[in-house]
């Protein structure tokens, strides 16, 4: 992690009102500081939180304590230069691939001859300049999903905000974008968090993992992730990375399913 530090979060929670049983708590008691420029994954099981969290720290999401700031400013709603990828692309299916793009500058003011030169050369990093004038349907998952890409980093956010945006896709596409991603994160240097259920792709991809739990959603632990980019998957390294995390991600299944008892080997695990 970088010194400055750009997202930081003290003792938040978020309540839902549920119409069954009062109130939920999907997140509580969370601490964490995400460096500028630095790249983090949250991963964890479905329903512990993570999709609350970013949306929290994006600014979708009201917290019922402790509001995050970024760049010391407390987030209070989503904020044009702090973009979010969702998992369903969010594309405009009556706008060209290039309208799309140009959408996100426009809404910033950007003037119209800069805007249009800077969408297309966005899809040039991303691989679909020829696509410019095709709409969303005319594309395959994986190229949505780079339209997706291009028009979050066209505006060069200072925050890029992922929720498990290559969950959709298969094997090849995944691993071709998991690389983009990490070259375009590596020239712009944005701040990049990164929501995926997929423990390979969180290692391939961050420099912290940060595991999370559920009942109620909190943050098991945070694995620093110390190899250099790109990350060979197939090393010993990476396997080291693998077991660790697995057998990790094994107790909070155990917990999950037995809260109160004894889990052998939880000493070291800072639940
Ligand atoms: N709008 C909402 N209203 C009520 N409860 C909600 C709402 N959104 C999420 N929850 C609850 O909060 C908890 C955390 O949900 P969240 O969507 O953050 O989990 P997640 O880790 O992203 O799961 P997944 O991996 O399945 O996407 C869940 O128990 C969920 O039912
Ligand atoms: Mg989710």
């Amino acid at each position: 992690m970088t010194a400055e530090p750009k997202i930081l979060i003290t003792g938040l929670e978020k309540r839902y009102a549920s119409s069954r049983n009062g109130e939920q708590v999907a997140v509580t008691g969370v601490d964490l500081t995400i460096g500028a420029g630095e790249f983090v994954c949250l991963v964890g099981p479905s329903g512990c939180g993570k999709t609350t969290l970013i949306q929290l720290m994006a600014g979708f999401e009201q917290p019922s304590r402790g509001r995050p700031t970024i760049d010391g400013r407390a987030v209070t709603q989503p904020d044009p230069d702090h973009i979010m990828i969702f998992q369903d692309y969010g594309l405009f299916p009556w706008k060209t691939v290039l309208d799309n793009v140009l959408f996100g500058l426009e809404a910033r003011g950007v003037a119209p001859g800069h805007a249009r030169t800077r969408a297309l050369e966005t899809l040039e990093l991303v691989g679909l300049r020829a696509a410019a004038a095709k709409h969303p349907h005319e594309l395959s998952g994986g190229m949505k999903q780079r339209v997706a890409i291009a028009r979050a980093l066209a505006v060069k956010p200072s925050v890029l905000f992922m929720d498990e945006p290559f969950a959709a896709l298969d094997t090849f596409t995944r691993l071709r974008l998991q690389d983009e991603l990490l070259g375009l994160w590596q020239a712009q240097r944005s701040t990049v968090v990164f929501v995926t259920h997929d423990l390979d792709e969180a290692i391939a991809l961050g420099q912290r993992v940060v595991l999370m739990a559920a009942g109620p959603g909190h943050i098991q632990r945070i694995i620093p992730i110390d190899l250099p980019y790109p990350r060979e998957r197939t090393s010993d390294e990476f396997a080291r990375y693998r077991r660790e995390l697995f057998a990790e991600f094994h107790l909070v299944h155990q917990w999950a399913a037995n809260p109160g008892g004894d889990v052998e080997g939880r000493g070291g695990a800072g639940i």
